[in-house]
């Protein structure tokens, strides 16, 4: 797809009354094999659009995945007055007129990530404007750490009528400051990296977020003139210079994607290989599937073969930030968990309200049970096609993994959850062998 456009913005493809009609039709029991190929990954690629704001020179951002979630971002760079254009997997973006036009709410309402152009906006021009967030429904989600850093760096702050209306107290500058971060947040973490680029002084974040998607961040500013060190360590130091310039930079692989079909290869049993990954970011992910019995092998820098079994062992998970296993990885282990003999306890510690797939899991057949933040998942011998509903996008993304487990099949709703981070996940999942479709439903 390409488009260009400075007019309003629209949300091409991003239709959610037709992937709601539409559903997937999961065909259990197929062994999967072959290689896949992981796209770039989503969060960093939103922020990194997002820190295109911070130049008028232009930027061209490759390795960046056809999703709504993309295309909402890139909406509100256009409504913010810059150009986009897009050439298969890259963005051409160019912010030379920022406006103070408020980002729109409709957009910003559906993309959390969207709210942190407030960070480059408060950066480059020294006042924003900024709807409340939305995204994915899994919690609360408060942007007051993303708040009280900005007003750390100078800036006043007004929530009234569900915009955040953010300005310089002193000239159009921010002033470095150092800020601590009572919760290691990544968003918040990345909002006030993009401010500090171009405050005046240094600014250190302490208790910073580690997240490989923040490295990225970070190398994509020091591409564009940024003075960051420390990004990937819990202390972040930003020197600030007085612009930055163009810059060309490609995004990281999705390491949530390629946890994601590591998972496939484990609930089916079956050996894929997947690539480009940067095994480092998956960790967590490769220790636990290790732990269950699942064998994981490194070819080569950047490829990861995964074979599968069964008569998998149970695991204990707690989500924590990076380098803990990720939240964003939760359910897509409960669904291989569900299969696991034995007890396993799944701790949610990052999201209050993440566990919504327990109750979809279990019309599939699966033994849960839900106390608080903590899910208890007693190992059944199989799991049976059901209809099912996809509540948030990593819960929709479990559903389909169970569904190609179980036996007979598993209709998915709620597709635009899952197609606001996994690109053409059909079409890779058939490629490998599994027996999916979408269809509407009469
Ligand atoms: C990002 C990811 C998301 C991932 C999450 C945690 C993007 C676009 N999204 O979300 O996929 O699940 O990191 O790895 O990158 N919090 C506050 N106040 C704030 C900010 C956050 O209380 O100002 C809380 C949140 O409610 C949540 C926790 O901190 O409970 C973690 O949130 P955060 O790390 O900020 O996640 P996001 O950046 O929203």
């Amino acid at each position: 797809m390409t488009y260009q456009t400075s007019s309003p913005a629209t949300v091409p493809n991003a239709d959610e009354a037709h992937a709601d009609a539409e559903v997937l039709q999961v065909v259990g029991g197929a062994r999967l094999a072959g290689q896949v190929q992981i796209s770039g990954a989503k969060n960093s690629a939103l922020a990194l659009l997002a820190a295109s704001l911070l130049t008028g020179e232009g930027c061209e951002i490759s390795n960046v995945p056809h999703l709504v979630d993309i295309e909402r971002m890139s909406a509100i760079l256009i409504a913010l007055g810059a150009q986009v254009l897009r050439q298969g997997d890259k963005l051409k973006i160019r912010a030379e007129q920022i406006g103070y036009a408020s980002a729109p709410y409709e957009l910003v309402s559906k993309l959390r990530a969207s709210f942190f152009v407030i960070g480059s906006l408060m950066g480059r021009c020294g006042r924003a404007r900024v709807p409340l967030p939305g995204g994915c429904a899994i919690g609360a989600r408060p942007v007051d750490l993303h708040v009280r850093g900005l007003q750390a760096l100078g800036a006043e702050v007004h929530i009234e009528h569900g915009i955040v209306e953010a300005r310089c107290r002193c000239g159009d500058r921010l002033e470095g400051a150092r800020i601590y971060l009572d919760y290691p947040s990544v968003g918040a973490t990345e909002t006030i990296m993009m401010a500090a680029t171009l405050a005046r002084g240094q600014t250190i974040i302490e208790n910073a977020a580690q997240e490989p998607e923040i490295v990225d961040l970070a190398n994509f500013c020091i591409a564009m003139g940024a003075q960051i060190r420390g990004a990937g360590t819990k202390t972040i130091v930003i020197d600030g210079v007085s612009e930055l310039h163009q810059a060309s930079y490609a995004v990281i692989p999705d390491r949530i994607e390629a946890g994601t079909f590591m998972v496939a290869a484990a609930i089916t049993g079956s050996t894929i290989s997947i690539a480009p990954v940067i095994p480092e970011h998956l960790g967590a992910v490769i220790a636990k599937l290790q732990e269950v019995g699942v064998r994981v092998v490194q070819q080569g820098r950047d490829q990861l073969t995964i074979i599968g079994g069964h008569g998998y062992r149970s695991a204990d998970i707690e989500t924590l930030p990076f380098p803990g296993f990720p939240t964003d990885m939760q359910a897509q282990f409960m669904a291989l968990l569900t299969l696991c003999e034995g007890n396993s306890v799944i701790t949610e510690t990052v999201f209050e309200n993440r566990l919504q797939h327990v109750a979809e899991l279990n019309r599939m057949g699966a033994n849960i049970k839900l106390k608080g933040n903590v899910a208890v998942v007693s190992g059944v011998p199989v799991l049976s096609g059901a209809p099912v509903m996809a509540t948030d996008l990593r819960a929709s993304a479990a559903l389909v993994l169970a569904g190609l487990a179980a036996q007979g099949v598993t209709t998915i709703k709620g597709l635009h959850h899952l197609d606001r981070g996994y690109e053409n996940i059909d079409h890779k999942l058939r490629t490998l062998g599994a027996k999916l479709h979408r269809t509407i439903l009469e």
